[in-house]
């Protein structure tokens, strides 16, 4: 055997989230751990990817992304958030949110540069950062209202930050950003070259009424990001791997050097199928409420059990906190849970560099109403 030079990524093992679909799978639980719809995504959708194969578009699409998705991309957004990003030099189409964030941080961040986050964290970002060379600057939001102290963050700053990472609606958290945390981050960025990357791929899931502010609305922060949106939350087809990247040009120009060698270009008929389906607005503005009604059944069917349930603002996860019911840290807990009453969910701590346990953990309600009957049933025999 040859001898490995250092990892690159020394720390990084198996995601928590393929840990527990397998625990979940070896013990025929009901796995409400990973992101991901266990229905079937819209048929009209599905006959659009089907004719667009079958009419033969099946070779290399342009780099940058078929034209009449993005156009319909930059009219989603100007519709909801009254800017504008031109389509042909503005927007990329990527494979899934995954890409756009991989590819928005190797093409900016570099050797010793610092990058903030905010934990809990989505699991790509960290290990993204660190393979570029850069050094990640964590706030830890902490449990029950995972809301931001933007002084902290301030002191988080130094000449070296070159990115501030957002994501809202906030996995695993549901937390949505409100007009003031934008107002502290306009404050904290002004003068300053800092870039933000604004991780939005829950941006059509917010409950309530509550609007979901896009980091687009405000023009001093716009000039400075890069806005990530995932087609696979947004239409049920996770496995389709396709979102965007939305950018004022100078930064899309940069973003797209390393996109045309990192996929070059995104599968061309789902492309095409995609930019059908977006010409109805009723296919992403009506989301809200069809999963509202899941996460209102999730929780009305686990109001009598000792979980306390956190608040969900947005994005199909549901935070349980369970210290009435045991004193077990989440991995522990979460365990036992997959084990023993047949329901697979995801360890907080798995969120936080330093595992901060909170006796949290996260439930996904994008799922059928037989398997969430069958989920609340399990969790009310605790
Ligand atoms: C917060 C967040 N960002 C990005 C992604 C990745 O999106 P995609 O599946 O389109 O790559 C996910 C997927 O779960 C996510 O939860």
């Amino acid at each position: 055997m040859i001898q490995l030079p250092l990892s690159k990524l020394s720390n990084v093992g198996t995601s928590i989230f393929s840990q527990m679909t397998q625990l979940a799978n070896e013990n025929e639980a009901i796995n409400l751990s990973q992101g991901f719809p266990d229905f079937m995504p819209d048929p009209e959708l599905l006959n659009y990817s089907d004719h667009f194969i079958k009419k033969g578009f099946n070779q290399y699409a342009p780099m940058g992304g078929m034209i009449s998705l993005k156009e319909e991309i930059a009219k989603k957004i100007e519709c909801a958030h009254q800017a504008v990003y031109h389509p042909d030099t503005e927007i990329t189409v990527t494979a899934g949110g995954t890409q756009a964030i991989f590819t928005a941080i190797a093409s900016f961040v570099k050797r010793d540069d610092e990058v903030i986050i905010f934990e809990p964290a989505y699991d790509c970002y960290e290990p993204t950062v660190e393979l570029f060379g850069g050094i990640v600057k964590r706030f830890e939001m902490k449990a029950p209202d995972y809301e931001i102290d933007w002084n902290s963050v301030r002191n988080l700053v130094t000449d070296k930050t070159r990115m501030i990472i957002i994501n809202n609606p906030n996995n695993p958290a549901g937390k949505i950003l409100k007009e003031n945390d934008f107002r502290e981050l306009v404050s904290i960025v002004k003068d300053t070259s800092i870039l933000i990357l604004s991780d939005e791929v829950y941006e059509n899931i917010v409950f309530d009424g509550r609007q979901h502010i896009s980091i687009c609305k405000y023009p001093e922060l716009k000039e400075r990001s890069l806005l990530v949106a995932s087609f696979g939350k947004l239409f049920q087809v996770t496995g389709w791997k396709t979102g965007y990247c939305a950018a004022p040009e100078n930064l899309t120009a940069e973003f797209r050097k390393v996109h045309q060698f990192n996929v070059f270009s995104v599968n061309t008929p789902i492309q095409l199928a995609l930019a059908e389906y977006m010409k109805n607005p009723d296919h992403y503005n009506n989301l809200n409420a069809f999963f509202q009604e899941k996460r209102d059944f999730l929780r009305q069917g686990l109001s009598s059990t000792s979980f306390e349930m956190l608040d969900c603002e947005g994005t199909y996860f549901q935070a349980l906190k369970y210290d009435k019911i045991s004193d077990q840290s989440d991995i522990d807990f979460a365990r036992e849970l997959t084990i023993t009453h047949k329901v697979a969910s995801v360890p907080f701590s798995s969120f936080y560099k330093n595992k901060r346990n909170e006796h949290v953990i996260r439930l996904c309600f994008a799922k059928k109403q037989e398997t969430l009957e069958k989920a609340i049933d399990n969790l009310c025999k605790i």
